[in-house]
């Protein structure tokens, strides 16, 4: 069998993915015109075209930029379910995927929109594709503790909708210990614990993110490898990482795919997984990301299966749910 066949045939988890980093240029250009919004290009090539990042701010402005077509549940409900649909023809089982709340209230749009445009568009994954999903709320780390704590209270009605709450925006200057009393009350309050560290920031934000906001996984981690004893650490609490390698790319965090640092994690027994993050601006979902990765690092299929399965054990699913779906 083909590498592109054995990838797509592989059952996978996918465990980082913003889902407002879905929004196909073409769906953003539908939603512009649904909605009266004016954007600040002419086609979808143009579009296509300015996806050329530095670094992720570079990227981050555009993002945001992108999302103001988001308006309605349906809107929210259609980017959702083009998600799932590319995702379930990438051979992914299970979605756990960020939302950014803030990116929304903050220019008028209720929590509620977000929450059952997403939610419905979970529903019909888990009934028309098989699909399974759980969402995580994240905060934008780039805005202060007062504003993250008041979007944990407006999440309140919904928080048997969500799984779990998430970290994420410019790295680099917002460390996680600015969000440890947001990352304590969403503990108690029954919510799982990821964040974003070591993308651009540096591994003493990992640190951070283990000891003080007590995380459960690790988005990213990349930069975890230039400090041995964090490595000895993540691998002994068998931290699951959701690595994203064609994000990596694009926001030139490495800057040649032959030379990520998977296979080095993978040696050093860390639990990684392998993830899209923002398909729509990097260039491809999951099954592009291991397709790309194999090919340019040369991982071979045993490590590809390894983390596959690393998607599912690392996962928010229950026991039960996993074995079911391994
Ligand atoms: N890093 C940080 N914040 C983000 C990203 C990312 O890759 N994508 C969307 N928000
Ligand atoms: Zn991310």
């Amino acid at each position: 069998m083909g590498l592109a066949d054995f990838i797509t045939r592989l059952p996978k988890a996918e465990l980082h993915l913003h889902i407002e980093g879905s929004l196909e240029p073409e769906l953003m250009f539908e939603l512009a015109r649904r909605n009266h919004v004016a954007l600040p290009f002419k086609s979808v090539e143009e579009v296509r075209a300015a996806y050329d990042f530095s670094n992720l701010q570079d990227f981050l402005d555009i993002y945001y930029a992108g999302a103001d077509v988001l308006r309605t549940e349906e809107d929210f409900q259609d980017l959702a379910l083009a998600y799932f649909r590319r995702a379930h023809a990438d051979g992914v089982r299970h979605a756990e995927i960020f939302f950014d709340p803030q990116t929304h209230t903050d220019r008028g749009i209720p929590m509620q929109t977000a929450m059952d445009g997403l939610w419905a568009a979970m529903g019909e994954a888990g009934e028309e594709l098989g699909v399974s999903s759980r969402l995580i709320l994240c905060f934008l780390r780039h805005l202060d503790e007062a504003a993250a704590l008041e979007t944990l209270r407006q999440a309140e009605p919904w928080l048997d909708r969500i799984t779990g709450v998430g970290l994420d925006s410019s790295e680099v200057g917002h460390p996680p210990s600015k969000f440890v009393r947001v990352f304590e009350r969403a503990g108690a309050m029954g919510l799982k614990r990821v964040a974003h560290a070591g993308e651009e920031g540096p591994p003493d934000y990992v640190w951070q993110a283990l000891d003080l906001l007590k995380v459960d996984r690790i988005d990213h981690g990349n930069r975890a490898m230039e400090d041995p004893a964090l490595v000895r650490r993540l691998a002994e609490e068998g931290m699951t990482l959701t690595v994203c390698p064609l994000s990596n790319l694009k926001l030139c965090v490495v800057d040649d795919l032959a030379r990520h640092p998977i296979p080095a994690m993978l040696d050093a027994g860390l639990k990684v997984t392998i993830n899209s993050d923002d398909p729509a601006y990097f260039g491809g979902y999951v099954g592009e990301n291991y397709r790309r990765l194999a090919e340019a690092a040369g991982v071979d299929r045993a490590a590809l299966v390894e983390m596959a399965r690393n998607s599912f054990t690392g996962s928010f699913l229950n026991e039960a749910d996993k074995a079911r779906r391994l």
